[in-house]
């Protein structure tokens, strides 16, 4: 049988806590949630499902993870941690919110290994390729809307290049608790974008303003470069939304790119509750 931590989950109806029983998660009002054989739970009714299969496809994934697994993104990786050990007092939870494959969850999970860790998507194909990252973190599919997760139960909700819902961000967290959000900055794979697209439009990015559930308590833009070679092009831009928009004429400019020095920039943007 597949033990699977459900310290903190609630049952997405009704909202009473799960418990485990054999090979499902069940609830007092006899709610019931199998434990798929990868090792995830399934925490998203189809009343808050609003396409099919949400998220990206699994040629993204596999793009991702191969990306990720390279390290390119190590900095990222290493400023969260950095975030985490500056601003949050307790690590005792720790909520991976639009995970993805689980880069980021699993190498947190490695670097809190006291930590319950819940990597959550509203990816069923993103959590399942999760699993494989490790079997104690609590892999669940879940809309970062609605999240099925107890009240004032997470120390530190991570928002990786994913959605935040402040108000029920700020339900979850714990009083004290933090929110660690990066977002692609103005120039992140400029570069990228200037082969994919004929005119690439400028926009300055900004995180947005909370809206009073959370307060900002730092944000800070940072940057470095990468040097990549054609094949980890490719994964990177079969990794974004890039690839469902470039012309052919691009992707074989792109195709034959033997290799091009980028720019990450991102924010990294810390949130407590107001
Ligand atoms: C750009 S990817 C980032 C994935 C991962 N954090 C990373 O950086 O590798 C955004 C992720 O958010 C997920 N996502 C989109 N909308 C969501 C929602 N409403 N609730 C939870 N996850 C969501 C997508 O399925 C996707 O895996």
């Amino acid at each position: 049988m597949i033990e699977f931590n459900c310290k903190n989950l609630i049952c997405p109806i009704c909202g009473e806590p799960l418990i485990q029983s054999s090979g499902s998660l069940v609830c007092s009002g006899r709610h019931t949630y199998d434990i798929a054989r990868q090792g995830y739970v399934n925490l998203l009714p189809v009343q808050q499902k609003h396409s099919l299969a949400p998220g990206d496809t699994p040629q993204m994934l596999a793009s991702r993870r191969a990306f990720l697994n390279e390290g390119h993104y190590t900095p990222i990786l290493n400023d969260v941690a950095a975030a985490i050990q500056k601003y949050s007092g307790r690590v005792g939870t720790i909520a991976d919110i639009g995970c993805g494959e689980g880069y980021y969850t699993s190498e947190l999970a490695q670097r809190y290994p006291k930590a319950t860790i819940i990597g959550a998507d509203i990816s069923k194909a993103a959590v399942r390729m999760a699993c494989s990252r490790g079997r104690s973190i609590s892999w669940i599919t879940a809309t970062a809307s609605h999240l099925p997760i107890a009240e004032r139960s997470v120390d530190v909700i991570t928002a990786m290049f994913s959605l935040v819902c402040e108000e029920e961000f700020a339900r979850v967290l714990q009083n004290g608790g933090i929110v660690v959000e990066v977002t692609a900055g103005t120039n992140h794979l400029i570069e990228l974008k200037r082969i994919i697209y004929d005119d690439v439009f400028e926009q300055h990015k900004h995180p947005k303003k909370p809206q009073g559930f959370l307060k900002e308590t730092g944000c800070e833009l940072r940057s470095f470069k990468l040097m990549l070679d054609n094949t980890q092009l490719i994964n990177l831009l079969q990794m974004t939304p890039h690839t469902l928009r470039i012309r052919p004429e691009n992707r074989a400019r792109l195709e034959t790119a033997s290799e091009l020095e980028l720019t990450a920039e991102y924010f990294i943007r810390i949130l407590g509750k107001n």
